[in-house]
């Protein structure tokens, strides 16, 4: 065999999905992993592609596999083991050879390695999509020297998700950290689209009394809509299922506690450092955490009653509040984008961020493709701002407050819609409140305010009466 085109460390879930997918797309690839015996599995499995996977089985071994300069792919666990992983390869590559991080690495650890003199080069990407998607094409966000990139694009263009125009979801975002960062947002607003999906979903079980199958039908129905996306589409799926112990739907056997493993919260907890508000994904951080207080949750109920009680709303009204809630939310997490990329000084453009997220990833929809549009005629204005979009919004608002109004009545917590809401509201305030936290700290602390009609006000009169 000649040598590789390319080497892959980790053949975990992702990582072997991700090597069979090179190695489809016409590309010899080398492959390793900690544990030899499932680099032979991974290799046995393989059928019909086995022939362009190189397994090896000490590091060096794959190193010497792979033609120079050698590009070597990391799918570890984030964190530790991709530093240690890294280490482990500093003294088998030359200056030329290059890695990159495929995981879900924090993006400031890919801030750090990318600015740390690494004796190697370095990418930091994120990848989309799940085992399904590495599989067969997921959305791949991009961050490092663009000349790195540029030498990899072959290889990741081949392997990413088509969009139907046919552009490849594979897309540098900037430099270092660029790349784990919109994959961060990504993951943001992935747990927001599914919370908010969830608070629908728990509107037409409690408070309308739909049985999960009848939920999934109304599901499909508005994945043929505005709300056409992945997530809707297999919110149907699941809510079709049958559990085979039970005959019950398979839904209705789940634990209502939600597992997760950190990308919303670094997103939630970025956002508050970067000042760009994002309340939808941090409601649905937040929910995620309530969800997994069972035993407080059975306890209040005990004290306080069931929420949920039964409601008296349209599914058309809910399918236009959940509209308006993902418009808002990804208003959210665009503007955040923007945040980060003056604070960060990376130049990310956000119509090519809307792009690479309409195939292959977890939030790829139909709506996206109206998004890059609206970014791409101004991507300095709010995208609740954007003619197509502010229509969209005025036209669902009345279900959105209608909806958030009938959970707040009767006992459905909706934080991801309400918070939706609510950051509406507060940015078509041109006179807010905070006039009134500005008196507040000036009476207390001292710290002064602007006088609306410029005249000068070092401080209050309080107390001078
Ligand atoms: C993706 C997903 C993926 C993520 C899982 C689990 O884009 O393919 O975002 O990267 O790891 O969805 O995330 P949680 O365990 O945090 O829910």
């Amino acid at each position: 065999m000649t040598k590789a085109k390319i080497g892959l460390i980790g053949l975990g879930t992702m990582g072997a999905a991700l090597a069979l997918n090179i190695a489809e797309k016409g590309f010899p690839i080398a492959v390793w992993n900690r544990t030899t015996d499932v680099t032979r599995r991974f290799h046995a499995a393989a059928g019909a592609l086995a022939g362009r996977v190189m397994p090896t089985e000490t590091l060096a071994d794959l190193v010497a596999a792979i033609a120079p300069p050698r590009t070597l792919i990391l799918m570890v666990p984030a964190g530790k083991a991709v530093d240690e992983q890294i280490a482990a390869l500093a003294p088998l590559l030359g200056a030329d050879d290059l890695i990159i991080d495929a995981g879900n690495a924090n993006f400031h650890d890919t801030n750090r390695r990318a600015t740390a003199g690494l004796p190697m080069r370095f990418l930091g990407m994120g990848v989309s999509g799940g085992e399904e998607g590495a599989r067969h094409g997921p959305a791949i966000m991009g961050g490092g020297a663009r000349t790195d990139w540029d030498r990899v694009a072959p290889i990741l263009t081949a392997i990413a998700a088509k969009a139907e125009d046919g552009t490849a979801c594979a897309t540098w975002m900037g430099e270092a950290g660029a790349g784990h960062f919109v994959k961060a947002v990504h993951n943001g607003i992935e747990y927001a689209d599914m919370q908010m999906i969830a608070e629908v979903y728990g509107l037409m079980r409690d408070g309308l009394k739909i049985a999960a199958p009848d939920i999934a039908a109304i599901f499909r129905d508005w994945n043929e809509g505005p709300l056409k996306s992945y997530l809707i589409d297999i919110s149907a799926e699941v809510a079709a299922a049958t559990d085979p112990l039970t005959g019950q739907p398979m839904l209705d056997v789940i634990r209502d506690t939600a597992g997760q493993k950190g990308t919303g919260r670094w997103t939630a907890i970025e956002a508050q450092h970067l000042a760009t508000p994002v309340p939808v994904i941090e409601a649905a951080v937040m929910a995620r955490n309530v969800s997994a207080r069972l035993s407080e949750r059975v306890a209040g109920a005990a004290r306080f009653g069931a929420g949920g009680q039964p409601v008296a709303l349209s599914v058309a009204a809910l399918e236009s509040a959940l509209i308006a809630g993902k418009i808002l939310c990804y208003a959210q997490g665009f503007a955040m984008i923007s945040g980060a990329s003056a604070s960060f000084n990376w130049a990310l453009a956000l119509p090519d961020i809307a792009r690479v997220w309409r195939a292959g990833c977890i939030i790829r929809s139909a709506m996206l493709n109206d998004m890059a549009a609206a970014l791409a005629e101004d991507a300095t204005r709010n995208l609740f701002l954007a003619p197509a979009f502010a229509a969209r919004i005025e036209a669902a608002l009345p279900a959105l407050r209608q909806v958030v109004a009938a959970g707040a009545l009767h006992g459905h917590g909706l934080p991801a819609l309400g918070a939706a809401l609510a950051w509406f509201d507060l940015m078509h305030a041109a006179r807010g409140t905070a006039n009134m936290i500005q008196a507040q700290r000036d009476f207390f602390g001292a710290h002064g305010f602007e006088r609306l009609d410029g005249a000068p006000a070092p401080h209050g009169p309080w107390g001078a009466a």
